[in-house]
């Protein structure tokens, strides 16, 4: 089987799919190399390496879609980019299917196989291969430093000769992937670390991490398979609040709150934010789907009153040497078990591989894209 290893197209995007380490795993398992001229670069993996692992570099990209058995990237390719792909063959990369329905219909066109990280089913057997929470967890750890770069105050507590300093008091919202690495890594860095979350259930992990777990007079709102829900208008209005006084109180907030398949929650208001002391940071993982607090605008960094307001984007792609070396141990992971002999074998019956593939054989098999495409969205 040969696997094609693309060069990603977006502007801000550093990571590989495919490091040269994987590489050197792949060609035993008898599987044939192909990466795109420069594809590692940015993640600090120049083309001698790929070929001192193994791989045929090759600046084709077009040969490359049309000659590989399986294609592998990061971000959802353009249409016209994946239109180049053989007939048959699959891409394996975050599809985001319902916001991509014109690469959806490129791929049933060409009766590929389109295998998406972002709907790996949330099982044990399938941690091994979840790229979202490794890629979740380097953005809470950023987060941190982000905010220790943007605040106007030390982490840790300090007895110094010129007197005491207090430590900053920190503020998580949302304690799924990234939120509890935020805890975490505020926590090692000294500050003083609470954490919040619509799932009561998430208090004893913030705790293990040394975090105090905020609760507020609010009911829960815990949905299918114990993930969050969509709060109601009023739910949400006694949320804010509950939380209003409490974010005065802090020097930094993270928020990373999410409900799977809905925009973010809009928790930090004007008047929240107006609250707070001047000087405060606020660091909004939530950006990319619109936001957790009102005055976030995606990609920049506001100040409101004296409080700064970040809304970082692709935090995965500012560490590119390690997002990388996870994202590719993951399509290791997973080539484990899809390659038999050197040839790509999709079971559709397995569990994994049936959450997973998107289409296969000129069919949409995943329903909330066929509903999309079926309401006739174009991306
Ligand atoms: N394979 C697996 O079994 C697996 C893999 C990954 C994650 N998980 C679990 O799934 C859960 C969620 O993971 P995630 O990080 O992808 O979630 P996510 O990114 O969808 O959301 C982040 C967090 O925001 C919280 N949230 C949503 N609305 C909120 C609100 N209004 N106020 C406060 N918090 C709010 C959610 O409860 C969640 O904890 C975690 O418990 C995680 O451990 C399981």
């Amino acid at each position: 089987m040969k696997l094609g290893i693309l060069k990603e197209m977006l502007p801000d995007e550093t990571r590989v799919a495919v490091t040269p380490e994987m590489t050197k795993k792949f060609v035993p398992m008898g599987i044939e190399i192909v990466v795109e001229a420069g594809a590692g670069l940015g993640a600090a993996h120049d083309d001698a390496a790929y070929r001192e692992a193994g791989a045929t570099v090759s600046d084709n990209r077009e040969q490359i879609w049309a000659e590989s058995d399986l294609v592998c990237c990061i971000n959802p390719p353009a249409a016209e980019d994946a239109a180049h792909i053989r007939e048959g063959a699959a891409l394996l990369c975050h599809l985001q299917p319902v916001s991509n329905l014109d690469l959806i219909r490129t791929l049933v066109d060409r009766k590929a196989t389109g295998l998406s990280f972002d709907q790996v089913p949330r099982i044990t057997r399938a941690q091994k291969i979840d790229s979202l929470s490794a890629m979740g967890s380097i953005a809470g750890y950023k987060a941190v430093v982000l905010a220790a770069d943007a605040t106007d105050k030390y982490f840790p507590m300090l007895m110094t000769a010129a007197g005491t300093v207090t430590p900053a008091k920190v503020f998580v919202i949302g304690a799924g992937v990234a939120g509890l690495m935020a805890v975490a890594t505020a926590k090692r860095l000294g500050a003083v670390v609470e954490g919040y979350d619509v799932r009561p259930d998430v208090k004893e992990q913030v705790e293990s991490l040394g975090g105090k777990f905020i609760e507020f007079e609010i009911e829960s709102a815990v949905g299918e398979g114990g993930y969050a829900k969509e709060q109601t208008a009023d739910q949400l209005k006694k949320q804010q609040d509950a939380m209003r006084d409490h974010i005065a109180g802090v020097d930094i907030v993270i928020t990373t709150a999410m409900v799977p398949g809905r925009p973010a929650p809009k928790i930090i208001t004007q008047e929240m934010v107006e609250g707070m002391r001047l000087g405060a940071v606020i660091v909004d993982l939530a950006a990319q789907t619109g936001g957790n607090c009102v005055l976030t605008k995606p990609g920049e960094t506001v100040v409101h009153n004296g409080v700064k307001i970040l809304g970082p984007l692709n935090l995965a792609a500012t560490m590119p040497f390690h997002a990388s070396g996870l994202f590719g141990r993951i399509v290791g992971n997973l080539l484990v078990d899809i390659v038999e002999e050197g040839e790509l074998k999709l079971d559709m019956e397995d569990e994994v591989v049936d959450g997973m593939a998107i289409t296969h054989a000129g069919e949409v098999r995943h329903a909330q894209t066929k509903e999309a495409l079926s309401e006739g969205g174009a991306t």
